[in-house]
């Protein structure tokens, strides 16, 4: 028995509703999930939220609630989200739990007692935003700090600091020595350069009580409490740890976003060798979503809410489109007319009306009645099966979802060229008409099989609609020929109605 798969998001700052850059990583991760337990393997897929540091006690502050409350009522939201974008995450973290807690106490006493850490005096400048401190270098040309950082205040403080210099060595030979460990590649380079050109910097892992207390207490010093990152990037461990008959450590897969990669591929490997646990498998890297050409931002409200659309055009509708529109790798631009247009082209028109119209011939012709086996379509049904689940395998899900539409767009074409609707009225194409009403619906039952990761309602109705029982969550369902002749199909309905806009 292989080990379970163990896939994981970033963990949220529970600072506000939730917006597309948080819907996409956590569709992404989730797909994943889906996709790997379909090939057959044991998984276990985390996601959840980050709840202390300065950032959520401001935003706390700012509604006159104390942070726990503020956290409690944000947490229900956010629980709510991952429940209507149907992820089947399998636990959900929140870093106020006392099993996260006791587990990061436990490791800085561990780390402290073996020398990792030293107590300094520092002046630097924060950012509370990015919840970092940034150093001379980091500024611009004109002596400003990037607005992405938000306010940037100079303190002056004692604070613990974690030792890195003696770990800059290891970390680049074995990133060097793991060309998967951080993905995509232009993301790896990224981190090799900063490692190659820059002396690491020791990192603050403390922050004095008197200017923030909504954090995990220093085991060592009531004085301070545990650095935000330090305490969040844990979750990964802790929650392993939580469910130690799975034997979930090493991750297999973080999946990130691009603003946060130095967290995760350079302090937390040399974190996680300190703990003396081995290293994540991989670091998948996400770009950032805009919305027409601009930056998501709520002061100016330029948003998507992920919410508002998927109440208007269903669930599926959004995890195909944010997956479809964008690799994991590069910045998307999202725009209401790109959603509509792919909508309308590849959902309704596509697929949505390949279903529809090969199985409502199936009904009005042949009764529901599944004709005898045939093969035309086999040879591109398995070409579709084969190309994706070596792309699930890499999580290359948008090339997934190409590979799948070259069977959807096969199909429809095999519809106007075989032209069914004339075979009908020949009674001497009756033997032709069932060739290609079976290939038909047997292409629809693979379909329902490969796309159900992504589109896990849409898949299910397929099947339903095939008037099979059961799931088409196992991808060995995909070999051609699964649909037994004889059998009844079910109803049909549009699965993604014609919008006019
Ligand atoms: O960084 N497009 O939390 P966060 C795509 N708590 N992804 C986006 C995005 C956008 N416009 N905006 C944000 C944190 N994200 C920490 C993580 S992990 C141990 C701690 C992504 O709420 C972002 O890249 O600011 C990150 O991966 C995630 O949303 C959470 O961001
Ligand atoms: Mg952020």
């Amino acid at each position: 028995m292989s080990k379970r798969f163990y896939i994981t998001t970033a963990i949220d700052y529970v600072n506000g509703q939730p917006h597309l850059g948080h819907a996409y990583e956590k569709i992404i991760a989730d797909v994943i999930a889906r996709a790997r337990r379909s090939l057959g393997q044991e998984v276990f897929f985390l996601t959840g939220l980050d709840e202390h540091g300065q950032k959520v006690q401001q935003a706390a502050q700012a509604e006159k609630k104390n942070p726990q409350e503020y956290c409690d009522a944000l947490a229900a939201d956010w629980q709510a989200f991952a429940k209507k974008l149907e992820l089947t995450n399998d636990d959900f973290v929140r870093t106020t739990q006392p099993r996260h807690k006791a587990f990061v106490q436990a490791t800085l006493a561990k780390l402290h007692a073996a020398g990792h850490f030293y107590k300094a005096s520092y002046t630097g400048f924060y950012s509370t935003k990015e919840e970092t401190f940034l150093t001379e270098k980091d500024r611009l040309a004109d002596g400003k700090f990037d607005a992405s950082y938000g306010e940037v205040v100079e303190l002056k403080e004692d604070n613990y600091y974690f030792r890195l210099g003696a770990q800059q060595q290891w970390l680049i030979d074995t990133i060097e020595a793991n060309p998967d460990f951080i993905a995509p590649s232009y993301r790896r380079n990224e981190v090799l350069g900063f490692l190659k050109n820059n002396k690491l910097e020791d990192l603050c892992i403390s922050r004095p009580v008197a200017r923030l207390n909504w954090g995990i207490p220093l085991p060592f010093d009531p004085d301070f409490v545990t650095y935000v990152w330090f305490d969040a990037l844990v979750n990964y461990a802790s929650i392993a740890a939580a469910h130690p008959e799975l034997g979930l450590w090493p991750a297999d897969i973080h999946v990130i976003g691009k603003d946060i990669v130095k967290f995760h591929a350079v302090y937390w490997p040399i974190m996680l060798k300190a703990m003396g646990l081995p290293l994540p498998k991989q670091i998948l890297v996400h770009g950032w979503w805009q919305k027409d050409g601009a930056k998501i931002s709520k002061s100016t409200g330029n948003v998507v809410d992920p919410i508002a659309v998927i109440n208007e055009w269903g669930l599926d509708a959004f995890r195909f489109y944010v997956l479809r529109e964008l690799d994991i790798g590069p910045d998307g631009n999202w725009t209401d007319a790109g959603f509509r247009s792919r909508y309308q082209a590849e959902l309704a028109n596509g697929l949505g009306n390949l279903v529809n119209r090969s199985l409502s011939m199936l009904k009005r012709y042949r009764n529901g009645i599944v004709p005898a086996k045939s093969n035309e379509l086999a040879a591109d049904a398995a070409k579709a099966a084969d190309e994706t689940r070596v792309l699930f395998k890499q999580s290359q899900l948008q090339a997934a979802l190409q590979s799948i539409w070259g069977l959807v767009n096969r199909a429809n074409k095999f519809v106007d060229e075989t032209a069914p609707f004339k075979l009908a009225k020949d009674p001497a194409q009756a033997q032709r008409l069932d060739e290609v009403l079976y290939n038909l619906a047997e292409a629809c039952r693979v379909l329902a099989v490969l796309l159900w990761p992504f589109l896990p309602g849409t898949a299910t109705k397929i099947y339903a609609q095939l008037g099979l029982t059961g799931s088409p969550d196992k991808l060995d369902a995909a070999t051609w020929g699964g649909l037994q002749p004889g059998q009844t199909i079910g109803e049909p309905a549009p699965l993604f109605p014609r919008k006019d806009v």
